[in-house]
């Protein structure tokens, strides 16, 4: 029987290997991890990760051939390939800091994989890497190695959160990069064979390492980069009458540029758009490249634009200020269908609201209030200041509240932001949320779900991105 390890149990590394598992049952799978809470999460009835479809997978295959553990030395000595899918963050301190991806956790497996081996391993780069990183784990591996030989895979995933299940089960293609020697030809033809339990040969693509590590930050780039374009349209849309999402209707019906991905929104967040954007801004200017840099760093500046952009005109509709106004927050995560919060647009447009002095009142059917609190006690990323931890003031503490309920966050609000697009959103009763709140009520929809027809027939004075403006707002002096 193969086996497999995975080191991580997250996001990626947990559906990944359950959908694996379920997949190739001669294949043995354990998912390790330095977390107990997570291992333990991993191991109860309430996963530490939100996907629709992963809980029913994981039941089925527990036990079996999918094991979570944290004891990381005994699997990954006894496993035939290892899977390193361990987080990548942004470096905050130090040479790169703000930009550079931190391999600290990478570094970390690389060694300990190297100590505890008996026995030859095909390492596999799961997690989303600078280009040429496998170069520097092969040095760290054969290095240490005590003559047992080590084959690198880079194999990124492509998986989005929320549709991570059925992204795993379909894969528009499966990517594979190895070195251009018999070992490495082998190794890579050992993971397709893996893959090909359920995944159509011809949807496995092989390349050489650079070109499968580089793969995956380039597609981030040009997702991220359609939407910060379609946001950046969406500007003007409101500058001149046009309606965005018409717009991207007629756009992307071009066979050559496609419809998915171009809706206008509040801007893009998630763990890895920005943070892969940094990576490759980085690496351009490392390789002597700064107009490309430049090129691909204005997609976070759009993106940072479109945020602030909404902040201003949440702000400048209210009579330019919303000081002690309550203003419900509808949705938290960085999309439906996910609690992941991490780079959510949400944190800034609260932390803008909040520097207004406005008392919001958040709901998120999937975000902890414990969640949200830490989140917002982040000091916000800035291009030339690096992040640092920072509490909130006990001031700013008090200006936050959590409910569970969408009627009970909107209760005398002024105002009503739609950050997230969860689908319950699309059917509250809005005509009660309306009777219960202050008067004039708004409701700024960063993610266009709403009839705002049906809205403003109701009696709220509506803003969503990029269509055209209420006359209400038209009338504002503009701020924005
Ligand atoms: P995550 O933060 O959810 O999970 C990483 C896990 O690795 C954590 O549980 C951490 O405790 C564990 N870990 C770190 N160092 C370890 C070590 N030395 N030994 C054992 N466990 C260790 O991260 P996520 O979201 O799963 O991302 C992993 C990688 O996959 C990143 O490089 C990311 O860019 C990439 N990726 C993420 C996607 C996503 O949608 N989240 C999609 C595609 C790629």
């Amino acid at each position: 029987m193969v086996k497999i390890c995975c080191i991580g149990a997250g996001y990626v590394g947990g559906p990944t290997m359950a959908v694996i598992a379920l997949k190739c049952p001669d294949i043995e799978v354990a998912v390790v991890d330095i977390s107990v809470p997570r291992i333990d999460a991993w191991n109860s009835d309430k996963l530490p990760i939100y996907e629709p479809g992963l809980e029913d997978i994981v039941k089925q295959c527990r036990g079996k051939n999918l094991f979570f553990s944290t004891d990381v030395e005994k699997h990954v000595r006894e496993a035939d390939i290892v899977f390193v899918s361990v987080n990548t963050p942004t470096k905050t301190t130090g040479l790169g800091a703000g930009k550079a991806a931190d391999l600290t956790y990478w570094e970390s497996a690389a060694r300990m994989i190297a100590d505890v081996s008996v026995s030859d391993k095909i390492v596999v780069e799961k997690s989303t890497v600078p280009v040429k990183t496998a170069e520097a784990i092969e040095k760290i591996l054969m290095h240490n190695s005590k003559g047992i030989k080590f084959q690198i895979l880079s194999n990124p995933e492509f998986l989005a959160e929320g549709t991570a299940i059925a992204d795993l089960f379909n894969p528009d293609r499966v990517l594979i990069g190895g070195r251009e020697t018999p070992e490495g030809f082998k190794a890579v033809q050992t993971l397709k064979e893996v893959y090909a339990n359920w995944v159509p040969e011809d949807q496995i693509i092989t390349t050489n390492l650079w070109s499968a590590e580089l793969s995956k930050l380039a597609a981030n780039a040009f997702l991220a980069q359609r939407i910060s374009s379609v946001n950046a349209m969406s500007a003007l849309c409101e500058s001149t009458g046009a309606d965005v999402t018409q717009v991207s209707y007629a756009v992307g019906t071009d066979s050559r540029i496609g419809s998915k991905f171009l809706n206008a929104s509040v801007g893009f967040g998630g763990s890895c758009f920005q943070k892969d954007i940094l990576n490759l801004v980085y690496i351009c200017q490392c390789n002597g490249l700064p107009e490309v840099a430049e090129y691909w760093k204005q997609v976070i500046k759009i993106n940072d634009y479109q945020k602030n952009r909404f902040v201003n005109r949440i702000v400048s509709s209210m009579f330019n200020t919303v000081s002690n106004k309550k203003v419900a927050i509808l949705g938290f995560a960085f999309k439906k269908d996910t609690g992941d919060t991490r780079e959510t647009p949400a944190i800034d447009v609260c932390k803008g609201l909040l520097g207004d002095k406005a008392l919001i009142s958040i709901y998120d059917p999937q975000v902890t209030e414990k969640q949200i609190m830490r989140d917002l006690a982040m000091k916000k990323f800035d291009w030339d200041h690096p992040l640092h931890l920072q509490p909130m003031s006990p001031t700013t503490v008090k200006q936050v509240s959590v409910t569970w309920d969408a009627y009970a966050a909107t209760k005398d609000a002024h105002a009503v932001c739609i950050l997230t697009e969860w689908d319950e959103f699309k059917s509250l009763d809005y005509q009660k949320i309306f009777d219960n709140m202050q008067k004039p009520a708004f409701i700024f929809d960063g993610r266009n779900i709403m009839n705002v027809n049906k809205l403003r027939e109701i009696g709220f004075i509506v803003y969503s991105i990029g269509k055209p403006l209420d006359p209400w707002l038209k009338d504002m002096p503009a701020f924005v």
